[in-house]
């Protein structure tokens, strides 16, 4: 399926979500966020769709964060009305299948929060990073003071919020922005061998075991715990775990139902 703007490919369970727009180095117009938007309910509500993975055309940019020609003239009610409703960012939080960030050069602004929004983040080592609105007189809209603190801590969110500086992504790493660094020409190997991985998995647990990390950030850490249990309970009463504790037994591969 090809969106103009977003171009979406399906390799066996995994779909490949790239956006393009390579001439900008994948800065994000609207229209770009709202294909993207679709593109992503689509790959989040077909069954057959065990990962997801996101990436920027070209051998430059992820993205270069949201399009800043569009901000000019942009009022404050334009950009409430926005909000209202519901931004990518809000998207890439709900889906339920896992989403990984392909981080294959340029990643700024609202591209980073694009990549904090999903699960996992793999970066080349070509990469470079940086929450860089303050360099244009505004400051992050897109989930960055939210997640970015919590990834790397309160000091380093500040610092590079502040300062808008760019950094490389062994930078990237060092401070935990970012998962893991792999040599350009490995990212997307790397990237897929972590998507099929995860797509070889119960889909069942896969979603719970997301569901509960996810949670870690918004529930204090008494009720954390328990809504673990709660799903570690429900992963009790499934199939796969009848089938997964089978296999193991028996000294064989598991066949996944899902349920
Ligand atoms: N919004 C709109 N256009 C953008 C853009 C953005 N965020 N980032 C890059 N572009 C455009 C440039 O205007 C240029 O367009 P043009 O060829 O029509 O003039 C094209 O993409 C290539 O960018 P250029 O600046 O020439 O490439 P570069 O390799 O010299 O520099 C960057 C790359 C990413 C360092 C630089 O483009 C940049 O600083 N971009 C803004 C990044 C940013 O701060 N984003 C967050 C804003 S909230």
């Amino acid at each position: 399926m090809t969106d103009e703007t977003v171009l979406a490919e399906r390799r066996g369970p995994v779909s490949l979500l790239t956006l393009n727009r390579p001439e900008k180095l994948n800065a994000m117009s609207l229209e770009m966020k709202e294909a993207l938007i679709r593109a992503l309910r689509t790959a989040d509500a077909d069954p057959a769709v065990r990962a997801i993975v996101l990436t920027g055309a070209g051998d430059k940019s992820f993205v270069a964060g949201a399009d800043i020609a569009e901000f000019s003239g942009r009022t404050g009610i334009d950009q409430w009305r926005m909000y209202e409703r519901g931004t990518l960012y809000d998207a890439v939080e709900r889906l339920e299948t896992p989403a990984i960030a392909m981080i294959n050069g340029y990643c700024f602004g609202g591209g980073l929060e694009l990549a904090m929004a999903c699960d996992i983040r793999i970066a080349s080592d070509r990469a470079t990073l940086g929450q860089t609105e303050i360099n244009i007189g505004i400051v992050p809209g897109g989930g960055a003071s939210q997640r970015l603190p919590r990834l790397v801590g309160l000091g380093t969110a500040m610092k590079l919020t502040l300062t808008g500086e760019r950094i490389d992504a062994a930078e990237a790493q060092r401070i935990g922005l970012v998962d893991e660094v792999v040599p350009h020409a490995r990212l997307e190997r790397r990237a897929f061998d972590i998507a099929d991985r995860i797509a070889s998995k119960s889909a069942l647990a896969v979603r719970l075991a997301k569901a509960a990390i996810r949670a870690s950030a918004r529930l204090p850490l008494d009720q954390g715990l328990r809504y673990e249990q709660s799903l570690f309970a429900l992963a009790m009463s499934s199939e796969d775990k009848e089938e997964g504790v089978a296999a193991f037994l028996e000294k064989r591969e598991a066949k996944w139902k899902d349920r």
